[in-house]
């Protein structure tokens, strides 16, 4: 007579029997790839060379505004759309403040030259995307990530807010202007604003 299961009477079970070639093979490759990616995350924390390699500090949100704000009266060349244009000398500390919603000021960086360039937020998470290339970085209040930056291609590049951070998040846009190496001080650009 053929067996009828239902909850209360359980199937005949056969885990006692040796697992099937095909089965054995599948946990082992399981396996193995599980300790290769518990591996990895030590291995690319060590390696990967992804982690924030310079300064990172603790900082109130006020005292990083009153930075930038210095920063901009000992730089400030002009203004585009009532944002400072500022330029530092390289080797500097640069000073880039996110907030609701705009990266401020816009800056002007040489070619060639190292500059620290300290980012934080003096409200909500942003993200610090600059267009058209692959560079982000996580803005967080309270932090102050100094990152030793080499501008290597001379040109004039807008700063995207990649994290969404509230109803104005698409038009929170910034300007850095990459001189050529060796040129003058350039002049502050008469363009159509910052955003
Ligand atoms: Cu700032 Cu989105």
């Amino acid at each position: 007579m053929e067996e009828l299961h239902s909850a209360l009477v359980a199937p005949r079970g056969i885990w006692w029997k040796a697992a099937g070639r095909q089965e054995r093979i599948w946990v082992t490759v399981s396996f193995v790839w599980c300790m290769i990616l518990f591996a990895m995350m030590p291995l690319w924390h060590i390696k990967g060379g992804q982690n924030p390699s310079g300064i990172r500090a603790r900082v109130e949100p006020e005292a990083f505004r009153r930075r930038v704000d210095q920063f901009i009266a000992d730089y400030k060349i002009g203004s585009e759309a009532g944002v400072p244009l500022v330029a530092p000398p390289p080797g500097s500390d640069v000073y880039l403040l996110a907030r609701m919603w705009q990266w401020y000021p816009a800056l002007v960086l040489e070619e060639g030259k190292t500059y620290v360039l300290h980012l934080s937020s003096i409200d909500v998470n942003h993200g610090f995307n600059l267009q058209p290339f692959n560079v982000n970085f996580q803005v967080v209040p309270g932090y102050d990530y100094g990152l030793r930056i080499t501008p290597n291609q001379a040109g004039d590049y807008r700063v995207i807010c990649n994290e969404y951070c509230g109803i104005g998040h698409h038009l929170m846009t910034g300007k850095i202007l990459v001189k050529p190496a060796g040129s003058a001080a350039v002049a502050p650009v008469a363009q159509g604003g910052t955003r």
